[in-house]
């Protein structure tokens, strides 16, 4: 039976990475994301699903611009701010606290803590959120933060897995 490239191509991969490409699972990143004018705390599971390449799942992270290094001195409490851009971040060093204004109490659904190593993506422009959220750095050493807007400035497609960041499980 001659078989399409197209149709071979996708049973092969699934084949290398295991059953769990079936549901063509993307990369889960911790999101701010946004609705009915204010800003969320999510964890998202991004669309694009991971091709394989060397014995490594490889997930596609999008296309970005004028990406940069930014460096915050110690206990830093900037409070209320909005995404000036949609963009993901990298914590490198330090510690950023990414907190919403718009709960009556602080929960994990509502306050999260990340460290260097950790990965998120802020989307809550200030034309869609009205109260943005809060953000400091309360690390006793510079946080770093290495930081890429996103090109075109869209939001990559994703499922909203739960409210609150991600977590081990995620
Ligand atoms: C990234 O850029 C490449 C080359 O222009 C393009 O093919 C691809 O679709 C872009 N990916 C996204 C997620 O926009
Ligand atoms: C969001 O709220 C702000 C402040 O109340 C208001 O000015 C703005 O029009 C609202 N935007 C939307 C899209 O509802
Ligand atoms: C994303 O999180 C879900 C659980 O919420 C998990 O089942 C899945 O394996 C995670 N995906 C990746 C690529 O880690």
């Amino acid at each position: 039976m001659k078989m399409n490239f197209t149709f071979a191509w996708p049973l092969m991969m699934g084949a290398m990475l295991g059953p769990s490409l079936t549901t063509a699972q993307g990369l889960n990143i911790s999101a701010i994301g946004t609705a009915n004018n204010a800003s969320t705390l999510e964890c998202w599971n991004l669309a694009a699903p991971p091709f394989g390449a060397a014995g490594a799942a490889n997930y596609p992270i999008g296309n970005f611009t004028n990406s940069f290094v930014g460096v915050i001195p110690p206990q830093t409490y900037i409070g209320q701010a909005w995404a000036r851009q949609v963009r993901q971040i990298v914590l490198e060093s330090g510690l950023a606290r990414i907190a919403l204004p718009t709960r009556p109490s602080i929960s994990s659904d509502s306050e999260a803590y990340f460290q260097a190593g950790e990965i998120l993506i802020a989307t809550d422009l200030q034309s869609l959120s009205a109260l943005g959220h809060i953000t400091d750095f309360p690390s006793s050493v510079d946080t770093t933060i290495a930081q890429f807007p996103v090109a075109g400035n869209v939001v990559p497609e994703h499922k909203v897995l739960h409210a609150g960041r991600c977590s081990k499980d995620d």
